[in-house]
């Protein structure tokens, strides 16, 4: 097979806690992933040239080294030398549909399905868990993206605890075009300001991991209780980007008056969720949300959570 297409889901933060700070420059993190029906498309096809060529359907997504799925692709042919001067480089193409700069890991997915494409490309036949760790050079989303559904994340985020998969539920998702937020930007600017509530030691690093593993949310996950979840959805990241956008801020009180289970933004943000019980109740807060807030550079999505990460579009034989 000299293609392959495949699907790469955003995800959602049902839970983000900063913990403390790690001697890397990153911070130790718990929290709560959750893949949603909101996709892009990646086509991987094998030149036969050495090169490694990106082009993407959105052109504000730099089609270059920057681009996370490129890295992802480099990566690859740095770490299998053999196959790469056997098959050759990869034409990428992506056919965008997560926003970008919102928070739902949308250059990691793509990055994910890279990896997960040109393993089958190559037939390399790699473990999940060797994709995973190749996945942790690219980014802390990465290994997560590759494996998707619900679970708890540690460390930078790529210790990973799959927990029960909730698919009933919807989010309706909020985000202003024209606002993206720099994940960078906003761990500095959360150090700069609550660095006196890290963790002071190893026991108390272990021991706030801890909680979030045996807390209320996961049990919430694990009995399916969409209204307490609801009730229990966390970001710390809010802290800093909400004084620094207002917009964002305002978009979540709005969205916190609607008939929901809960109202959070994801990671870094700009994106603001609702978690929903069903298709008709987020389409009711998406027309509620469109007659409050009549502004064209707002775009709201409707997803459903499921239970996977990347998965196989459809091959195409050669
Ligand atoms: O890993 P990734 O490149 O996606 O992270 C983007 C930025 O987010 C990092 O450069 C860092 O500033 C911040 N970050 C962090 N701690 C983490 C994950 C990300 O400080 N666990």
């Amino acid at each position: 097979m000299h293609s392959y297409s495949l699907i790469a889901p955003a995800k959602i933060n049902l839970y983000l806690e900063i913990i403390g700070d790690r001697p890397d420059g990153y911070h130790e993190l718990a929290m709560i992933l959750q893949s949603i029906g909101l996709a892009d498309r990646i086509d991987l096809r094998a030149n036969g040239t050495d090169e490694i060529r990106i082009r993407c359907s959105d052109p504000n997504v730099p089609a270059d080294e920057t681009n996370l799925g490129y890295q992802a692709a480099a990566l690859m042919a740095e770490q299998f030398p053999e196959s790469f001067n056997r098959f050759g480089g990869v034409d990428i193409s992506i056919q965008k549909h997560i926003p970008m700069g919102a928070g739902l890991a949308g250059g990691s997915t793509d990055a994910a399905a890279v990896l997960v494409g040109m393993d089958l490309l190559w037939n390399l036949g790699l473990t999940q868990i060797e994709i995973q760790e190749l996945a942790a050079k690219i980014g802390s989303d990465v290994p997560f993206c590759v494996t998707g559904g619900t679970a708890i994340a540690t460390g930078r985020g790529e210790f990973l605890a799959p927990i029960t998969s909730l698919e009933n539920l919807y989010v309706v998702l909020a985000k202003y075009n024209s606002i993206s937020i720099s994940t960078v930007w906003a761990y500095q600017t959360y150090r700069q300001q609550f660095h006196a509530s890290y963790a002071k030691d190893s026991q108390d690093l272990t021991d706030r991991r801890q909680r979030v593993h045996s807390g209320s949310m996961v049990e919430a996950i694990s009995h399916r209780n969409g209204k307490r979840m609801g009730e229990l959805l966390h970001n710390d990241l809010e802290k800093v980007v909400f004084p620094a956008y207002p917009p964002v801020a305002q978009l979540k009180q709005e969205m916190a008056q609607l008939d929901t289970l809960g109202v959070m933004m994801s990671g870094s943000g700009s994106t603001v969720f609702a978690l929903v019980e069903s298709q008709e109740q987020a389409e009711t807060i998406q027309n509620q949300l469109r007659s409050r807030i009549s502004d064209e550079d707002l775009g709201i999505w409707i997803a459903p959570l499921i239970a996977n990460g990347i998965q196989l579009a459809r091959p195409t034989a050669h």
